[in-house]
């Protein structure tokens, strides 16, 4: 098994498009890890602008025989300003899920009508300022929310194009919260569509333009799309048939894996959906063969997050303490010895660190045999705060020689960990710095300071004071 990791690494070093190697240094898109990390104290996160591109082009790619087909990057995933604007310059559209998502995506150069908006709570002030944006569509969640979508739009005069959010009750093979098809709290009945859907046609200002579904993230294989498709697409044609009109769009949502156990990896490690069977051309074919089934004009909407960033950050962080520690039994006998190596990153910057595999390499050794076996541990004051889904279980392979102060890199985290950082236990949250397409470093956003931690809390004004 340790052979294995190695190899893959290997393999990675020699092959992958990201990486290299100079000078016993990772080298990320030709720019060296371990040089730039001395510019930037603490843990911070690298962006490859160029990998962001590769990844929207290979999802165009996958859909070019479907020509009408929208690529909307759920913004979620990362949401920072240059990342969106990277995005952009693909002309890609893009997923928000909030009132402020959206504000994201306009500061960011995107008109109202490359946005769709997502989401199982959208607030009446929400829905105002959406509504006032003159979306793409609003993915609308329950009955609730298109009646709240009606009344604003009337008092506003303005019209506003819906899809209806529908459940197709199709399980996918992921983690259990990322399953969205199947008994969650998003979308509505298939039972109630039909229903809905005429009273929306009723709504005066209000534009039923088509169905959504969303059936999972990180899901490992195609056969679900197709499935979901497949109910949406019979949905569709019978509430077309019903109501004698067209939709002009479909959503089919996101969910496109990122391999973060490389496909070659002969290893072990992590849960079966971190080495997916499919890419976006898997996904592309599923939905496309189902939809053309019943129309090729129509828009297909499509909102992939994950397979757009996922691949193109690494988290630096540095050890930055080590320890040797004997394991006892409860009679008080060894059963066994770790060793511990300590970060500077834990799970206030990893919040998937419970169940999620990610490759982790010692950037200041990349050209050593990584084969010895340790636990890496977070900063943090919780005995929770350790890496759990390594190629050993929970324990991790380094370079016997790895030491304090050597760079330490986890691959592929580019998606959701930013958006969940925390500053618990007085930490700061991340810089980040993208390296552009020239292929040139910039920082993009700075760290958390100490000041910026007790922002929220000084300063308040006097008419926000509850006298008792
Ligand atoms: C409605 C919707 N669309 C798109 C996405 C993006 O999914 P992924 O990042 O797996 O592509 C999500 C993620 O949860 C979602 O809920």
């Amino acid at each position: 098994m340790h052979t294995h990791f190695d190899a893959q690494r290997r393999t990675t070093l020699a092959n992958d498009r990201r990486f290299g190697q100079d000078n016993h240094h990772l080298l990320f898109e030709q720019v060296d890890v371990v040089e730039l990390s001395r510019h930037y104290p603490g843990p911070f996160f690298i962006y490859s602008a160029r990998e962001i591109q590769r990844n929207i082009e290979e999802i165009r790619s996958a859909f070019a025989r479907h020509a009408a087909t929208r690529i909307c990057y759920a913004s979620k995933a990362c949401s920072l300003l240059e990342i969106l604007h990277v995005v952009r310059d693909t002309g890609a559209s893009i997923e928000a899920n909030s009132a402020n998502e959206i504000r994201r995506c306009r500061a960011a150069g995107f008109s109202g009508a490359e946005i769709v908006y997502n989401g199982v709570v959208k607030q009446p002030d929400e829905l105002d300022y959406a509504i006032r944006q003159q979306l793409h569509s609003i993915n609308v969640d329950s009955e609730y929310e298109l009646d709240l979508i009606n009344q604003i739009s009337q008092r506003l005069k303005i019209d506003t194009r819906i899809c209806l959010r529908v459940e197709p009750n199709v399980k996918a093979d992921t983690h259990e919260g990322l399953m969205t098809a199947f008994r969650a709290k998003s979308g509505v009945d298939l039972s109630d569509a039909h229903r809905l859907c005429g009273a929306a046609l009723k709504m005066p200002y209000v534009k039923l333009c088509g169905l959504h579904m969303h059936v999972g993230d990180q899901v490992p294989d195609a056969a679900p799309f197709r499935e979901a498709t497949r109910v949406l697409v019979n949905l569709a044609r019978s509430i077309e048939q019903q109501f004698q009109f067209r939709f002009d769009m479909i959503n089919v949502g996101g969910g496109i894996p990122t391999p973060y156990r490389y496909a070659t990896d002969m290893g072990d490690g992590g849960p079966a959906n971190m080495q997916p069977r499919m890419g976006a051309a898997d996904f592309a074919a599923a939905v496309i063969d189902v939809v053309h089934e019943w129309r090729t004009d129509i828009e297909i909407c499509i909102e992939p997050g994950r397979k757009v960033v996922g691949s193109a950050a690494l988290l630096v962080t540095h050890i930055v303490g080590k320890k040797h520690k004997t394991l006892l039994n409860e009679r008080g006998d060894t059963e066994g010895h770790v060793e511990w190596r300590m970060l500077d990153a834990g799970f206030n910057l990893v919040p998937d660190y419970k169940d999620w595999y990610y490759y982790v390499y010692n950037a200041s050794r990349i050209d050593q045999p990584h084969q010895q076996a340790v636990k890496l541990g977070g900063p943090l004051c919780d005995g929770g705060d350790y890496f759990r889904v390594g190629p050993l279980g929970d324990q991790f392979l380094l370079p016997s020689a790895s030491d304090v102060d050597d760079v330490i890199v986890f691959l592929d985290v580019g998606a959701y960990q930013i958006e969940s950082q925390t500053s618990y236990n007085g930490y700061a949250r991340t810089a980040v710095v993208l390296i552009d397409q020239a292929g040139k470093a910039r920082l993009i956003r700075r760290q958390e300071t100490f000041d910026d931690m007790l922002l929220l809390e000084r300063d308040l004004p006097a008419s926000t004071m509850v006298h008792t």
